[in-house]
């Protein structure tokens, strides 16, 4: 489903568009969009589509996508009552340097989480690895917006965050939980639109990239259930 919405998303196109697409291939594929209508105030659309200074909860609109633009499309789909959540960086045609450090280190970011995965690991390792990658990058990590359990739910504890932390809670074999960390060129702070109260823009207007997974936790390491 995302790998479609990302081959449709070029230049010209709305995030309306792909809002549409995706709210369709949900339709085609016997799977329900979690993002629509939840929370309060209802989030009005099916997927989340964050673009440049936006750090998550993006709002479809009709405004075209243009080349320098980075997108984030950010799907949760419920089959047969499990939740799946994932998200992922584009780049639309060529963009700038400072766009492409924070696309590749959200990126970075997350792979290098997953790889320490395994029974054993605390919590706060995740955030700890991911705050010195984005360090090394030049890149602050945003600590207002926290991964999370899910199965039966969209949001589940236990929250997992992406920046320093003291959450010793022992990873187990069977956990089930999100990592998505969102990381920008600028300062880590996000402000909440006062008028939709959802969009999240970084505080200094500059770029910003998120990835997400959903993962597994093993006897040996984890699954990358999002995959
Ligand atoms: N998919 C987001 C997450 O990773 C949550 C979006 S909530 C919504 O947790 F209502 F904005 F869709
Ligand atoms: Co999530
Ligand atoms: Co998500």
């Amino acid at each position: 489903m995302l790998e479609k919405l990302i081959l449709a998303a070029k230049e010209g196109i709305t995030t309306n568009d792909l809002e549409l697409l995706c709210r369709r291939l949900h339709d085609q594929g016997g799977a329900i969009p979690a993002a629509l209508h939840y929370g309060s105030p209802p989030y009005p659309k099916s997927a989340c589509f964050s673009l440049n200074e936006v750090i998550c909860h993006g709002i479809a609109d009709e405004r075209p996508l243009r080349t320098g633009d980075i997108l984030n499309i950010d799907i949760t789909s419920i089959v047969d009552g499990y939740y799946g959540d994932l998200s992922k960086m584009l780049c639309i045609g060529s963009v700038s340097e400072e766009k492409r450090l924070v696309v590749d280190c959200a990126r970075a970011c997350l792979d290098r989480a997953i790889r320490i995965l395994k029974p054993g690991f605390f919590l706060f390792e995740i955030g700890d690895v991911i705050e010195e990658e984005a360090a090394k990058r030049g890149c602050s990590v945003v600590d207002q917006f926290v991964g999370h359990g899910i199965g039966l739910a969209f949001h589940e504890p236990p929250q997992v965050c992406h920046h320093k932390n003291r959450m010793n809670i022992p990873l187990e074999e069977g956990m089930i939980f999100t990592i998505e960390p969102m990381v920008n060129a600028g300062k880590r702070e996000a402000v909440i639109d006062p008028v939709d109260q959802w969009t999240a823009r970084t505080i200094d207007g500059k770029p910003s990239a998120q990835e997400e997974h959903t993962v597994l936790i093993t006897e040996t390491g984890s699954d990358v259930l999002t995959a």
